[in-house]
């Protein structure tokens, strides 16, 4: 007999089959179905038994392995001293609100997993996994190489989406069908990564932003992980494939003595058949539900020094630098890297979190103060968790630095790491931050993370190099959370050479991500697109920069710069002091509207659309209740044809009548080449356009011939 365990939420399904006291199946993981239809799942569930396979159908289990059919990648790989490799669990399930716990012990090798399904309003599943030994005292350790999730997929999932990238072009697409084989991307840098897929994405052919059915997954963890999808030509169980992943574990990391607990980083999945724009829409709700007060407030607009002033920190520049963004609307100005030890580059002082007495012999407080008189909050630059060589820290501690007992690691950036998990390393980089959070009341920490981890073992005192990723990571969540604790209103932005460090694990313990240090508008265009996939527009850190942009070099007029940078947590990233006085005219109106526009751009549902010309970027931020929307729309190069067409704008209600502003203070593009659409000029100048929702999301919207890197932002309102 089955017994069947469902739980439901935001349209989407779980349903579990348990036979006897074995590991339960995942009968479904989808789109919700009402009760006799779920009953109907073990009607059908028994499928054919082919040639050459096992003798009785089979179907995969939380935990698949090899004993139950699947002989894929497996869910759990563990042993006690080279024994006890292959164990049969005995589980209860059971339900609790909207979750799902499936309890489950292996005698033989005294171990038990806890796995909690947690399906929440907005069809997020959240899968948390642990593993205990409960063996003897005397018994040898548990030694744990994997404890992943991994889900069926059916098989009109046949296409894959995942995102890779580097330092300056993070979250990249890349497109493949699924087929046999396993497509697994592996991060081991001891950080999430440049090149991390946000999410796995599997999905029915052709699916875009606005259609397909799809499946996704996400590791919600920022030490090393792996997101898989494995396709075996006889299937799993009645499945096709299957989607998951996991915290990617090294050789002998996770070994438990009697009563010890592994906790795995939770695997977020998402299903949706309203394709990419749908599984935003639930993880944005998903991560919205979970957001304390520091991210629901509106979020400050930003100065921040680095491409201001990079190493060159002079208070009397500052104070002006300050006085400027202050003028503009800028609401928190963000003191960068160099103002503490000996760090004039970045070759040393790294590590010594104390003000540099030889640049600010006064320390802080006079730039502190002026920034406060000014009405902004002041945010000041750590690495806390890096070191110089050449630093106070790294002389006095040299057995602070990560790495093997035959000597540190290859330098990046000209430094190394901290062993976190170290207590009195851990306790000194705690009270250190801790102290001038407290002595300048700072209102937020842009935390940075500026190498990957090599050699990331620690030495565990008696000459044996341990691998160390696993607890590097836990005590840096530890560190953060603690330090958010004794400052409640301190806020935190996750940052890591740009955005090195983007995921839902370090975003439980900061309030933005740092997107890209790439800030050429015209690339943006792209990263914040795809980083908005999985990252709410609200935790996104996007800032106008200079108008040649430092990390390509290329020009780009300040109308495209002030757009894009409306598509997040806005800010500027530029020696205003330079400015002329027309472009501080036109970052005071800009500054305006960014604070017109976040509460829709902070709490609506982002929209893309699935534009067939991609020079044309089109995407925007609709009310949930669809009385509100804006776009921008970007040509990133030359288009296909002579002029654009008509471009459908997505996410509005077909009932509705909309009126249609262009707003110029987002940026206009400098010169239309040639003669705009009839109903531009009224919608740049005058009360604008009023268009009902059913023609600006079907047939669309006829647009103004652009050049490239020229944008427009549209401003539509219910009337
Ligand atoms: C990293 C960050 C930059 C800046 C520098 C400072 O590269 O991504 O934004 O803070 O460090 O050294």
């Amino acid at each position: 007999m089955t017994v069947t365990t469902t739980v439901r939420g935001g349209g989407a399904l779980l349903v579990l089959g348990q036979d006897g006291e074995g590991l339960p199946s995942v009968l479904r993981w989808g789109a919700d179905l009402p009760d006799e239809a779920v009953a109907d799942l073990l009607l059908l569930r028994e499928g054919p038994v082919p040639h050459n396979a096992l003798d009785d159908p089979w179907d995969l289990t939380v935990l698949p392995t090899a004993g139950e059919g699947w002989l894929g990648t497996p869910g759990i790989a563990l042993h006690r001293a080279g024994g006890s490799a292959a164990p049969r669990w005995r589980a209860t399930v059971s339900v609790e609100g909207s979750c799902i716990e499936v309890r489950a012990a292996a005698d033989a090798c005294a171990a038990e997993v806890v796995l909690r399904h947690h399906l929440d309003e907005h069809g997020v599943l959240r899968v948390s996994s642990s593993i205990t030994s409960t063996a003897a005292a005397d018994e040898p350790p548990l030694e744990v190489s994997a404890l992943r999730t991994l889900v069926p997929l059916p098989t009109r999932a046949d296409e894959l989406l995942d995102l890779s990238g580097r330092w300056m072009r993070e979250r990249a697409p890349q497109r493949h069908p699924l087929t046999d084989g396993t497509f697994a991307r592996q991060g081991r840098r001891g950080r999430t990564g440049h090149d991390a897929t946000l999410l796995l994405v599997a999905g029915t052919s052709g699916f875009g932003f606005r259609h397909g059915e799809v499946w996704a997954a996400h590791v919600a963890w920022s030490g090393n992980h792996e997101h898989l999808v494995e396709r075996l030509p006889e299937r799993a169980g009645t499945a096709a494939a299957v989607l998951g992943g996991g915290e990617l574990l090294a050789a002998g990391e996770v070994r438990l003595a009697a009563g010890e607990t592994h906790h795995a980083p939770d695997v977020v999945l998402v299903w949706s058949d309203e394709g990419l724009d749908g599984l935003t829409r639930r993880l944005t709700g998903h991560q919205r539900s979970r957001a304390d007060e520091r991210t629901r407030r509106p979020r400050p607009l930003v100065l921040n020094t680095w491409e201001a002033v990079y190493f060159d920190t002079d208070l009397e520049h500052l104070t002006r630098l300050a006085d400027t963004a202050a003028s503009i609307g800028v609401e928190r100005f963000v003191l960068d890297d160099g103002w503490f030890g000996s760090r004039r580059d970045d070759t040393r002082g790294l590590g010594d979190w104390v003000v540099s007495a030889e640049v600010w012999p006064d320390g802080l407080g006079p730039l502190v103060d002026h920034v406060r008189s000014l009405g902004m909050e002041f945010g000041l630059w750590f690495e806390p968790e890096m070191v110089n060589l050449d630093s106070d820290l790294a002389r006095a501690h040299p057995n602070w630095i990560l790495g093997p007992a035959a000597g540190p690691p290859r330098p990046a950036r000209h430094q190394h790491v901290l062993d976190l998990a170290a207590p009195d390393a851990y306790d000194h980089v705690l009270e250190a931050v801790s102290r001038l959070v407290g002595e300048y009341e700072i209102d937020f920490i842009k935390w940075d993370h500026n190498r990957d981890l090599h050699d990331a073992v620690r030495s565990d005192g008696r000459g044996e190099d341990r691998p160390a990723v696993g607890e590097q990571t836990r005590a840096l969540y530890r560190l953060l959370d603690e330090l958010r604790s004794r400052h409640p209103h301190l806020e935190v932005e996750s940052c890591s050479s740009g955005g090195g460090r983007v995921d839902l694990g370090i975003l439980e313990h900061t309030d933005r991500v740092w997107t890209s240090d790439c800030n050429d508008a015209l690339e943006r265009v792209a990263i914040q697109r795809w980083t908005g996939l999985l990252v709410p527009p609200e935790l996104m850190g996007t800032h106008i920069g200079p108008p040649r942009a430092h990390t390509t070099h290329r020009e780009l007029d300040l109308s495209l710069r002030m757009l894009v940078a409306l598509g997040g947590h806005a800010g500027l990233e530029w020696d205003l002091t330079q400015c002329s006085v027309d472009e501080l005219e036109a970052l005071r109106r800009w500054s305006a509207l960014y604070r017109e526009l976040r509460p829709l751009v902070h709490h609506g549902d982002v929209v893309r659309s699935d534009h067939p010309d991609p020079s044309l970027v089109v995407g925007g931020v609709v009310a949930s209740d669809r009385s509100e929307a804006v776009f921008s729309i970007v040509q990133v190069t030359t288009g296909r044809g002579v002029s654009p067409g008509p471009v459908p704008l997505p996410g509005l209600d077909p009932a509705r009548r909309y009126r249609v502003r262009v707003r110029p203070e987002a940026g206009l593009p400098a010169t239309l080449q040639t003669r705009p659409p009839g109903w531009f000029e009224r919608a740049v100048e005058g009360s604008g356009v009023v268009v009902s929702g059913a023609v600006l999301g079907s047939s669309g919207l006829p647009l103004p011939v652009l050049a490239p890197a020229q944008g427009l932002l549209l401003h539509l309102v219910g009337v």
